[in-house]
């Protein structure tokens, strides 16, 4: 059988592990994992801090998944090593990890790598057994390949005056976050038009604050960004290109079904909403937000549900059915999505800077790059920067 390519490796490596479910997390000297067929072995070179990372491990989400575990999330990796079947990757690219996992064998059988075990017999099958069940909070990682992005480092790193985009490794880390609301709203799902009206709610969150951002690159014509902080939304509002801040309206939040409909009414000004995208949080679960946002949609209107409600929706069926409206939900993003937005970002047109280029999508707002050893406070951070922050882990 054909040997695996790659580069010398160390027998061991530090990874923030959990060794009992919800019990605090320690950094322990593990084997670096090998590259088996099917596999990439990365060195991990920034990883992104979910805002609600610490209520996922310390067990307030009670997200299912399996312990012992090296926790994580999406990064941003070289290889180190390839599984003897890898045609395209090369030892030393840099490559975007999708935490998506997939079975190979069926559809729908899904987890989020290091995250959760998903909702199939079959996903929870393939987190505990399938070989990627660790995270990226570590300096190694093995990773399926068709998880493996590779970046055209030279184009996305290189300076603007050589032709590039000028971005910092770490800045590519955004293209995670923003790649979630993509999954909702591009071409594979509820498909954002160029001059739409698309609603989000909430826009003060991280995936919200990034879903106003893709909705209007995309080109939507008016985002109205709906949040109970509206502090927080003229910040998300002010980190837009000039030409973009006119396309965003922002709008409170309540929470209470006539005043949240009486806002998107005065919002849309005589025009028609066309979308409404919902990123709402487990704890908005009594919010009538969704449902005024349903009953403020035009005839043919879509809404695309990604939030993280627990408990069931109340939705008022007879504007569903006389406005004909399409519901359409959707749980991260397809593997073309992931493609496309890449090409989208290489080629300039999906921007993770502003027009000045004095500050990376939320990255010199605030930045903080965090040791494995700090997991306790870097989570900490994440929480309370949520939209406006980018916290990672390197080592
Ligand atoms: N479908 C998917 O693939 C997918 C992927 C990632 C995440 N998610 C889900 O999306 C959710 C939101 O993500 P995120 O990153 O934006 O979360 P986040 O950073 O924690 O932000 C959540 C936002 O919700 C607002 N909020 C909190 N309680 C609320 C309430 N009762 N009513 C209305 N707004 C409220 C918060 O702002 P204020 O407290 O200032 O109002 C905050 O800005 C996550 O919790 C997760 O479950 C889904």
């Amino acid at each position: 059988m054909a040997q695996s390519t790659s580069a010398t490796l160390p027998a061991t490596h530090r990874a923030l592990r959990q060794d009992r479910r919800f019990e605090p997390l320690s950094v322990q000297e593990i084997p670096v994992p090998t590259a088996i067929p099917g596999s990439a072995v990365l060195r991990v070179q920034a990883a992104g801090i979910l805002s609600y990372m610490k209520q996922i491990y310390n067990g307030e989400r009670n997200y299912p998944y399996p312990v012992p575990l090296t926790v994580g999330s999406s990064a941003i990796a070289r290889v180190v090593a390839l599984g003897p079947d890898a045609t395209r990757l090369k030892v030393g690219d840099l490559c975007l990890l999708d935490v998506t996992m997939r079975a190979r064998d069926g559809k729908g059988d899904i987890f989020l790598s290091a995250i959760t075990d998903g909702f199939t017999p079959g996903s929870k099958k393939l987190m505990a057994e399938g070989g990627y069940r660790d995270g990226t909070y570590a300096e190694y990682v093995r990773f399926p390949l068709e998880n493996c992005y590779r970046l055209d480092e030279r184009r996305l790193l290189g300076s603007v005056d050589q032709g590039g985009l000028g971005y910092t490794v770490e800045d590519l880390l955004y293209i995670s976050r923003l790649l979630v609301p993509y999954g909702g709203m591009g071409p594979l799902c509820i498909d954002v038009k160029p001059g739409e009206t698309v609603v989000v709610a909430p826009a003060t969150g991280s995936f919200g604050a990034a879903a106003v951002h893709v909705a209007l690159e995309l080109g939507a014509g008016k985002v109205i960004a709906m949040g109970r902080n509206t502090t927080v939304l003229e910040r998300v509002k002010a980190l837009e290109t000039e030409d973009k801040k006119e396309r965003i309206v922002t709008v409170p939040l309540s929470g209470v079904l006539e005043k949240d409909l009486k806002t998107l009414e005065e919002a849309k000004n005589g025009g028609d909403i066309d979308v409404f995208f919902d990123i709402s949080p487990p704890m908005a679960k009594d919010s009538a937000h969704i449902k005024a946002g349903v009953l403020s949609l035009c005839h043919g209107g879509r809404l695309c549900l990604m939030g993280g409600l627990l408990n069931d929706l109340a939705l008022p069926h007879s504007k569903i059915m006389h406005f004909d409206l399409t519901i359409k939900g959707k749980w991260m993003f397809e593997r073309e999505d992931v493609t496309s937005f890449i090409k989208l970002v290489e080629s300039g047109t999906m921007r993770l800077h502003n027009e000045k280029q004095e500050w990376h999508m939320y990255g010199n707002q605030y930045s903080k790059k965090y040791d494995l050893e700090d997991w306790a406070e870097a989570f900490d951070e994440a929480e309370k920067v949520a939209s406006e922050g980018r916290v990672y882990f390197a080592s």
